[in-house]
């Protein structure tokens, strides 16, 4: 595919490509921005899909990977401990004020998620799941298959023990639950489902999930890969609709921008099966370190209060999005928000990448997102500034401006 060029050795099964076939060659990183191999500068709406939510180049984190590896400790494997998981765990359960004890690592938010569906086949003794439509849970077996986003992978991840639920939609719900709850092992939802582009569970419709998964023994599993650690300006999205899973996984940003997965839970739960999920990178000493200085930077720097800033000045934006016929809406949380496009506007259906291409080439760097990956998302780093938001929606409508049919 990419002959006679610089990117000929990279495999297409990656989406390195998604935007352009000559993509940007990052070099370096400082606060908001990513530099290529020419130093153009870029603004970073994207965080390495969610990840890097404090910004690049952090001092506090990379003084402290940095610390850790002169003490000559990077992994254990996963049959031993270090000292720095112990300060970890301890810290952790005070994140989650204490309504989370046990934790298990993982290397990532699929494998993490793989966790929990197993965890659930193991406590319950029963072997079916529900999940929902528009959901994403990560692309290995188990995870792909409860996610309703399976993409390319669709035909391959069927299984008739993982039953999909229309989202929102308690009559569909309660009916699948009515057949399968003799088998019902867990339910696995999204909150706030984040690649299908931002949608909002409704209170109303996880309470239920929450009453009727109790009232059978089954597992309610939140999936707060994306939501967790402050995007909804909560520090989970549990503690915004004021509902507390049986499981909870963690990914992305937790392990700030090094990769770590993590399934919490209550002792409650029996977790007593040795190996049931363990992998050789599985709690790496670097990534849990870099996960422990970033909860200490979060308490530090007060970052829900950052936030609010970052959530006032993109509400304050939903407006003008209003003057332009082919967005559908501007919705968002915290710092995750979305554009979603009516692509049907345009004759190309695939019409949004074309403009975060556009949007790419002229310095802003966005995420793609939704169902029809109709949406652009923007998920700011906390450490921007106003004057790089203000340059990201100029930056946003003067591309817009020239958008035709
Ligand atoms: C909600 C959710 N769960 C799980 C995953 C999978 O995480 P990972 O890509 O780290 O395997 C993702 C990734 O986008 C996600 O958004």
């Amino acid at each position: 595919m990419k002959s006679n060029n610089k990117y000929q050795n990279i495999s297409a099964l990656g989406k390195y490509f998604r935007l352009s076939d000559n993509p940007p060659v990052f070099c370096h990183g400082d606060k908001e921005f990513l530099f290529d191999e020419n130093n153009n500068k870029y603004i970073d709406l994207a965080c390495g899909s969610g990840t890097t939510i404090l910004g690049h180049n952090n001092q506090y984190i990379n003084n402290n990977i940095k610390k850790k590896i002169d003490e000559g400790i990077i992994h254990t494997g996963p049959h031993f401990i270090s000292s720095v998981h112990l300060k970890y765990f301890k810290e952790l359960s005070i994140f989650f004020k204490k309504k989370f004890h046990i934790f298990n690592m993982a290397t990532n938010g699929s494998e993490a998620t793989e966790t929990a569906l197993k965890l659930s086949f193991h406590h319950t003794s029963k072997n079916k799941i529900i999940y929902f439509s528009g959901s994403y849970h990560g692309r290995t077996g188990y995870s792909l298959l409860s996610s309703g986003m399976k993409g390319i992978n669709k035909k391959i991840f069927k299984n008739q023990k993982f039953i999909e639920c229309k989202f929102n939609n308690f009559k569909d719900f309660k009916e699948k639950y009515e057949k399968h709850k003799s088998d019902l092992a867990a339910v696995i939802i999204e909150p706030i489902q984040a690649t299908s582009g931002f949608n909002f569970s409704e209170t109303k419709f996880l309470k239920s999930l929450y009453s009727l998964t109790k009232k059978n023994n089954s597992l309610l599993i939140f999936d707060e890969v994306w939501t967790g650690f402050g995007k909804t300006g909560f520090n989970f999205a549990y503690e915004y609709y004021g509902i507390i899973p049986d499981i909870i996984i963690l990914g992305k940003s937790i392990g700030a921008g090094m990769p770590l997965g993590l399934v919490a839970f209550n002792k409650n739960i029996n977790h007593y099966y040795q190996g049931a999920q363990s992998s050789t990178f599985q709690g790496n000493i670097i990534s849990i370190n870099s996960s422990y200085f970033f909860l200490k930077y979060l308490n530090k720097i007060k970052y829900l209060k950052k936030i609010k800033r970052i959530q006032t000045f993109l509400s304050n934006k939903k407006k003008y999005f209003k003057n332009f016929e082919f967005v559908k809406d501007f919705r968002g949380i915290g710092f995750m928000w979305g554009i979603e496009i009516d692509n049907s506007f345009f004759s190309d259906k695939d019409y949004t990448n074309k403009i975060r291409k556009i949007l790419l080439e002229k310095g802003l760097i966005t995420w793609e997102c939704g169902k029809r990956s109709n949406v652009i998302g923007l998920i700011p780093p906390l450490c921007i500034s106003n004057k790089s938001l203000n340059q990201s929606f100029d930056i946003i409508f003067d591309v817009f401006k020239e958008m035709k049919s």
